[in-house]
């Protein structure tokens, strides 16, 4: 516990761990239905996360899980539907009565799911900027609604903490608050709107240069969508903020000579004379065929001004595929 907006958070989460907060940062978007899944209505109770942080193609081949700020397990649980092994997924969390909540709620998925064992998760208390794990020990790494909360300096030591217990190719997948309006300092430096992740968001591109800054040579941006309106009659500022969530997948991929290749939701289109277009740097572009490219590629083929490629702006809906 090193700085006092942690009381705060933790303070927070002790209330929404012993009395559960429906609407406490969580959107409305659809929770996974899968097939022999039956989640407790507790855990609906307590989502509070702001997307989804579960992607059936990140959990091929049972993985080992890491799982940042338990909440009331339901994210533990899903990934638990995966790996199906004792201690598969780690989950670890600062607040107690949060990792007693999440242990109570996996003992009642037990019942409902005959599949499931409440020892596939592995609770641990921890910090995120201290995780309690190995060097290089981890397949896939996640944190939901959590890492808005902490100021620049703490961010960088989570992301800096979850590059480092990731094995190489190994993905960190996240789900937080965005926004492009200004802040002000009153809401940035309030420790309770922090702690119920609405005043801690940074811009889009600074998420993505803090994780690319880490090291991950690859990043996605599977979603974005709209949040919360923190508006003049109910919070300090003159201006309305838009704040969106997203869901991102940060790859330990080798960071590439020429800068990371970040999936922004950009397509390419070929409509020349000939069957394809090969730009002679590993990208070929087929008749009228779409291509996901990166930022970078879609930057070097404007570069070329050719008439007959378009190239989509960001979709912020980024499924696979593509160049790089
Ligand atoms: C907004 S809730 C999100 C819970 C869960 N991820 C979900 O989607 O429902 C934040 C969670 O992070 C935990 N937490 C807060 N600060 C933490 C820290 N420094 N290290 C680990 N967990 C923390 C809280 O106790 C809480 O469970």
């Amino acid at each position: 516990m090193e700085k006092s907006y942690l009381d705060t958070t933790v303070n927070v989460y002790k209330e929404a761990a012993l009395k559960p907060d429906v609407g406490l940062c969580c959107t409305t978007t659809p929770v996974w239905v899968l097939p022999e899944l039956e989640m407790p209505s507790i855990m609906l109770e307590m989502n509070y996360g702001c997307g989804s942080t579960v992607h059936p193609r990140d959990l091929v081949n049972s993985p080992t899980v890491l799982y940042v700020g338990v909440g009331g397990g339901m994210e533990v649980f899903q990934f638990a539907y995966f790996s199906r092994r004792k201690g598969a997924v780690i989950g670890i969390d600062v607040v107690d009565e949060m990792l007693e909540a999440c242990q109570n709620n996996l003992k009642e998925a037990e019942k409902l799911n005959p599949w499931f064992q409440a020892d596939f998760v592995d609770l641990r208390k921890g910090d995120a900027i201290h995780l309690p794990i190995e060097d290089e020990s981890i397949d896939v790494a996640a944190q939901n609604c959590l890492f808005n909360i902490f100021e620049k300096e703490e961010l960088k030591k989570a992301i800096a903490e979850m590059y480092r217990v990731l094995k190489l190719n190994g993905r960190l997948i996240l789900s937080d608050p965005v926004t492009e309006d200004p802040m002000p300092e009153s809401l940035r430096n309030d420790e309770k709107l922090r702690a119920l992740c609405l005043s801690g968001s940074l811009p889009l591109d600074e998420y993505i240069k803090m994780l690319t800054d880490a090291g991950f040579g690859t990043v996605e941006i599977r979603a974005k969508r709209p949040y919360r309106i923190l508006d003049p009659k109910h919070y300090e500022t003159d201006k309305t903020i838009y704040l969106e969530s997203v869901e991102v997948c940060a790859i330990k991929d080798p960071m590439p000579e020429d800068g990371p290749c970040v999936f922004t939701g950009k397509t390419a289109i070929y409509y020349g004379d000939e069957d394809f277009f090969d730009d002679g740097a590993g990208h070929i572009l087929l008749n009228n065929q779409p291509i996901a490219i990166c930022d970078k590629t879609a930057k070097k083929l404007a570069s070329l001004k050719k008439d007959d490629i378009f190239i989509s702006p960001s979709t912020y809906f980024y499924d696979g595929g593509g160049c790089c």
